[in-house]
């Protein structure tokens, strides 16, 4: 996989408009249908759950261990975002971020409010040096209602994890979303 790290520092006006749209827009409308994870390299990182559970008709939860066995001190994130049309098509976003430089970041207005979203879920709550177990548990959409222009569709979030600039492992969710037909 050839994959290009943007050193940059991505600016704010997208990590905004890219979180808004990852997050707030996915709101009770929003469901996911499969996460998929896998390592491309078994040495680093293993999965020990990478799971989707419906609670109820509303409700869907994700569930995510993982090790990692050796301490991960530059990790990027490529985040993309695709549509299902002919299959997944890349679509509004594909970026790298210097996932170490974004927690060192958290005065950062954005990574609060990210970090508002999942700290109550995930090990994902401080600085680099990443080692050990890591866990994203019982995560879930909040039903934060908000105007939504995100078409009606299937959509999944691709996210490939690198350290030390080599791709070792992706976390990818699929969801469908359905525009609320109540508030037109
Ligand atoms: C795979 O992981 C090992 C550490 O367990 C690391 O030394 C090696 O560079 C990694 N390989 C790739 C291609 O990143
Ligand atoms: C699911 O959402 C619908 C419509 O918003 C609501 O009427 C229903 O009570 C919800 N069901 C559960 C189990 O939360
Ligand atoms: C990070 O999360 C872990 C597990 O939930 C918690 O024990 C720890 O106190 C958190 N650390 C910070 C800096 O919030």
């Amino acid at each position: 996989m050839a994959l290009s790290i943007n050193k940059n520092v991505i600016p704010e006006f997208s990590l905004k408009r890219l979180f808004l749209l990852l997050f707030l827009q996915f709101s009770a409308k929003v469901r996911m249908t499969n996460a998929v994870c896998e390592s491309y390299n078994k040495s680093w990182v293993t999965f020990e759950q990478c799971r989707l559970k419906a609670v109820n008709r509303n409700k869907t939860i994700i569930n995510i261990i993982a090790t990692i066995h050796h301490p991960a001190k530059k990790i990027h994130l490529k985040l993309e975002v695709l549509k299902k049309a002919n299959g997944y098509k890349p679509w509004l976003f594909s970026q790298v971020i210097d996932a170490c430089a974004f927690m060192k970041r958290s005065n950062n207005p954005v990574m609060k409010m990210v970090h508002g979203f999942y700290k109550d879920f995930s090990t994902i709550n401080h600085t680099c040096p990443y080692v050990g177990l890591q866990e994203v548990k019982d995560f879930y959409v909040r039903p934060e209602q908000m105007p939504v222009p995100l078409p009606t569709g299937d959509y999944a979030l691709f996210l490939t994890w690198l350290f030390s600039d080599k791709p070792q492992f992706m976390t990818n969710v699929y969801f469908t979303f359905e525009e609320d037909l109540l508030k037109q």
